[in-house]
């Protein structure tokens, strides 16, 4: 594992994405170890599949118990019913939940499915019940190709909290294949704002694949700035990216 140096973001490069999903695994067993109840922060995607998988075979050979954690997922599309098939609570049973044994009542993702008028509430209700959990120990993070982190699109505030926001056609159009055209995919979802995520303690974001080498040099090398919303991760306290060759090209 190569490290770059830089002031406000380390960053590692390795030679394979097993090699940094093995890294983290290794850590986030050692954050549950020393703190049962630990609160995860949790993201869905392509990026983070890998991770989980390393996580379920720790469970299943007991280096790792979620029994006492707690886990907060980024984000949700808005206005899905519930079990539909691209909903990120789907996809969080699919690929970690189910396998693993963490109660499904600490297992948080905002509600997919609250009428135009429940969102807001349930956006408020969800920033205050990470508050009231104590706060995400370590939170896990892909960037989208438009820089967004959770759903905070390009635009979002630095200071921005849990709400409801319009999704960014590059976000809508990354999506479309999995929900069988654009016409499907959401127009809106809840995501945990900026602020909340760089609340977090410790920050541990991945980025594979040679479609994200040119939002990795933006995180890096752009001014900070609410247009490229994954430049706020620098100058978190405990930020640490990952990246495979592909996604390191352009540094
Ligand atoms: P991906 O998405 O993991 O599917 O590439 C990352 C993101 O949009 O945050």
């Amino acid at each position: 594992m190569k490290s770059i140096t830089s002031a406000d973001l380390v960053t590692f490069v390795v030679d394979s994405r097993e090699e940094a999903e093995h890294a983290l695994a290794a850590e986030i067993a050692s954050v549950v170890r020393a703190k049962p109840n630990a609160v995860l922060g949790l993201a869905t995607g392509n990026t983070p599949i890998g991770l989980y998988r390393e996580l379920i075979r720790k469970c299943a050979t007991r280096e790792l118990s979620f029994a006492h954690a707690t886990t907060f997922n980024l984000d949700e599309f808005l206005g899905l019913e519930r079990g539909h098939p691209e909903s990120f609570h789907r996809w969080m049973d699919q690929n970690l939940f189910g396998h693993v044994d963490l109660p499904r009542e600490r297992a948080h993702l905002p509600e997919a499915n609250s009428g135009d008028a429940g969102a807001d509430d349930d956006a408020v209700r969800y920033e205050a019940a990470i508050r009231d959990a104590g706060g995400v120990d370590l939170q896990i993070l892909g960037i989208g190709r438009n820089g967004h982190i959770g759903f905070n699109e390009p635009g979002s505030p630095r200071d921005s909290r849990t709400r409801v926001v319009e999704l960014h056609e590059v976000t809508r159009a990354d999506a479309a294949r999995s929900f069988g055209g654009l016409e499907f995919v959401p127009k809106r979802a809840i995501t945990m704002g900026v602020a909340t995520i760089c609340s977090a303690r410790r920050l541990r974001v991945l980025a594979f694949g040679a479609h994200k080498a040119a939002i990795v040099r933006r995180t890096l090398l752009d001014a900070v700035n609410s247009d490229c919303p994954s430049t706020f991760l620098r100058g978190h306290v405990d930020v640490k990216l990952f990246l495979d060759r592909e996604a390191a090209r352009e540094l």
